[in-house]
């Protein structure tokens, strides 16, 4: 079983590839246009991999107050441990300041860069704050939309900015290809859809669309494709071939995940008699791409959509 932590662990390299430049690159300058100190909060904030990022690639201005939260506790501790060690790797001081009542701050310094950052166990929506960036990263594809959008808008300021990257849009494909990729594809999407209590599988391109129609002007979107393949150096010498950086742990995840949803929608379809597809089929599907995997052969691609939007005035 790959837990939560290992699975935002290895993602965390497969998102830096993915993560759309042009998009990011906007929302920097957005950042970058706010008066000091920008205050940034992030909703479904995992193991803190974003704070990491933005200290590394320099996309914050000097003074930020960063408040970070997820309703994972597990995650939350880890990122306590975690986010000092990305940012003393990104060249900062880093401090930890305890308020006695169990919350720890966490102050890192850079020449002139100031940086406030408190990680907390909170459901994003239900919390109060006035933010000049709400950044939301492959969390508005698993929650309802519906509760999401009106609940940024409260935690924003005006004209404030909601930086969504990594948002599913409905793509999961795997090579080299077999007969049942097809079916197997439609239905993991389908769990998402119909079956899981929220999200769903084209949330990207609802985006779109859902923001525009509540008044938010959609400032830039693009691709942001999950792309994972073993490295090819060494390819033709007989030297096997791996993942990089431990993202087979991250393939492993994602086969468990969809042979997971797989299987409760069979569950739900034997009650109903709908299926497509059957047991044995996904088992040999499951099979054959765990050992694609282990020999090192397995190639996967996701897509998703980076959607950066200004709250409405
Ligand atoms: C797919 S993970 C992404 C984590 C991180 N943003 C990243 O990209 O590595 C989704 C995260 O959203 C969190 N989450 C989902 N709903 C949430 C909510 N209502 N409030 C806070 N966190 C939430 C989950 O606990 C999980 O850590």
């Amino acid at each position: 079983m790959t837990d939560q932590r290992t699975y935002l662990e290895v993602k965390r390299t497969v998102d830096d590839r993915a993560l759309n430049r042009r998009v990011l690159e906007r929302f920097a300058e957005g950042l970058d246009a706010r008066s000091s100190p920008v205050r940034i909060l992030e909703i479904g904030a995992g193991i803190g991999t974003m704070i990491g990022r933005l200290a590394a690639w320099d996309c914050l201005p000097d003074e930020i107050a960063y408040r970070a939260v997820d309703r994972d506790a597990e995650s939350v501790r880890y990122a306590r441990e975690r986010v000092p060690e990305w940012l003393e790797d990104a060249g900062y001081a880093v401090d930890r300041v305890d308020d006695g009542r169990g919350e720890t701050t966490l102050l890192a310094r850079s020449g002139e860069r100031r940086l406030e950052i408190t990680l907390e166990v909170a459901d994003g929506f239900e919390i109060e704050d006035r933010a000049d960036a709400v950044i939301a990263s492959a969390v508005l594809d698993i929650v309802d939309l519906g509760r999401a959008i009106p609940a940024i808008e409260g935690l924003l300021e005006p004209g404030g900015l909601l930086y969504a990257p990594i948002t599913f849009d409905g793509g999961t494909t795997f090579a080299p290809r077999d007969p049942a990729d097809n079916r197997i594809e439609r239905r993991y999407h389908h769990h998402m859809d119909a079956v899981r209590s929220a999200g769903g599988s084209q949330v990207g391109r609802e985006l779109l669309w859902r923001l525009p129609d509540a008044g938010w002007p959609v400032l830039e979107a693009g691709g942001s494709d999950w792309v994972v393949r073993p490295c090819t150096e060494g390819a033709g010498t007989g030297t096997a071939m791996g993942y990089p950086d431990g993202e087979r742990a991250f393939l492993e995840g994602l086969l468990e995940t969809i042979d997971g949803a797989l299987a409760e929608l069979e569950a739900a379809e034997r009650e109903f008699g709908i299926g497509d597809l059957e047991p044995d089929e996904r088992r040999r599907w499951l099979g054959r791409r765990r050992s694609e995997l282990e020999s090192g052969e397995l190639v996967f691609v996701a897509h998703n959509l980076d959607v950066l939007a200004r709250r409405p005035e």
